[in-house]
């Protein structure tokens, strides 16, 4: 089906999926609409007035918010209004916002991913992800996001980056769609992506190094060490420091994504957001044949099992080629002292 449409392939979809196919959709295109808006924004560039700097507020996290972050979110937040969702939940905002109490689903975001890159001219992109609404939603607003990540629907994330491009999984592979602007429309550029299993290849920020615990020292150490150490080969090392940008990566070529707890003030569980950060993400990686693991003492929780017990909470997370994952499990498990 590459070169098709996003509205041909959704139309497929919710064909086959009369519970919550259209709705979904529905949600789909309107984000994808959205999109495209904050695309417009993030060309600009320096030009635009969305780079005036930091914007002097602070978002939930308590990181200085800059001018195209809360853009994007507005953005965001009034595209969904036209949709059948009824409850926004952002990590720009601290408790969800009801939209409509008559509606039936809620969508997790993170409006603008990277946002340390927003000034760089580096890919940075929206993250979402798609769940029933649990109760009423006026009531307890919360609940609907305090679901594990194989309740979403569907989720992904936009980039923005030298394509503008959609990452997608609607519970049956994951697929990437290009913005074509001579179509005006995402044409399916890669169908069912398959993230190889081995990979020589892993993301971390290093500069964490004297922070971490000893048995993420030891998985970086071995594969520092190269042929001649435990692992017998040579690793290369990638980051961005975008999230959908080293997914990117990962879903097109292998490789894992570590972000694991370190030490640092806040940082006991890492950086990532379960909600719209983590559970999306991971939903592609599975999607794609990969894996997505919580890599803390325990060992290789699936990231998607785990009941999240607020909005804005952040998981240790790794993720991407399968055997490359289970070997870090290894390190990290109970077993490895
Ligand atoms: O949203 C958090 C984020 O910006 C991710 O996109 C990225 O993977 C991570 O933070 C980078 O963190 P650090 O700046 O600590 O390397
Ligand atoms: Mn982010």
């Amino acid at each position: 089906m590459t070169g098709s449409s996003l509205a041909a392939f959704l139309e497929e979809y919710a064909a086959s999926n009369p519970k919550d196919g259209e709705a979904v959709s529905e949600i789909l295109l309107g984000l994808a609409k959205c999109a495209e808006q904050v695309r417009d924004y993030v060309n600009q560039g320096a030009l635009g007035s969305a780079f005036a700097g930091a914007k002097g507020s602070t978002n939930a996290d308590g990181d200085t918010q800059k001018e195209l972050d809360v853009l994007a979110d507005d953005n965001f937040l009034d595209a969904m209004r036209a949709v059948p969702v009824a409850l926004y939940g952002s990590e720009e905002i601290n408790n969800p916002v009801l939209l409509d109490r008559n509606k039936k689903y809620a969508i997790a975001i993170d409006p603008l991913d990277g946002s340390s890159n927003i000034d760089t001219n580096v890919s940075i992109g929206t993250i979402f992800g798609i769940l029933p609404v649990i109760g009423d939603p006026a009531e307890h607003p919360e609940n609907s996001f305090l679901q594990p990540g194989s309740s979403q629907l569907a989720a992904g994330y936009f980039i923005y980056g030298p394509q503008l491009a959609l990452v997608v999984s609607v519970g049956n592979g994951t697929h990437i769609f290009v913005y074509s602007a001579r179509s005006n429309a995402f044409i399916l550029a890669y169908e069912n992506l398959k993230i190889p299993q081995q990979t020589s290849e892993y993301g971390i920020n290093a500069s964490n190094y004297n922070e971490w615990s000893d048995k993420q020292r030891r998985y970086i150490d071995d594969c520092l060490a190269g042929a001649s150490g435990p692992r017998q080969k040579k690793f290369n090392m990638r980051w961005v420091g975008s999230l959908v940008a080293d997914a990117y990566r990962i879903l097109i070529r292998g490789g894992v994504f570590i972000y694991p707890g370190d030490k640092r003030k806040g940082y006991a569980n890492g950086r990532l957001r379960l909600v719209y950060e983590a559970n999306p993400v991971s939903l592609l990686a599975e999607q794609a044949g990969g894996a997505a693991v919580c890599c803390d003492e325990e060992g290789g929780r699936r990231i998607l099992d785990i009941i999240p017990t607020e909005l804005h909470q952040r998981i240790p997370l790794a993720f991407g080629s399968s055997a490359e994952i289970a070997c870090l499990e290894q390190y990290h498990g109970k077993n490895n002292t």
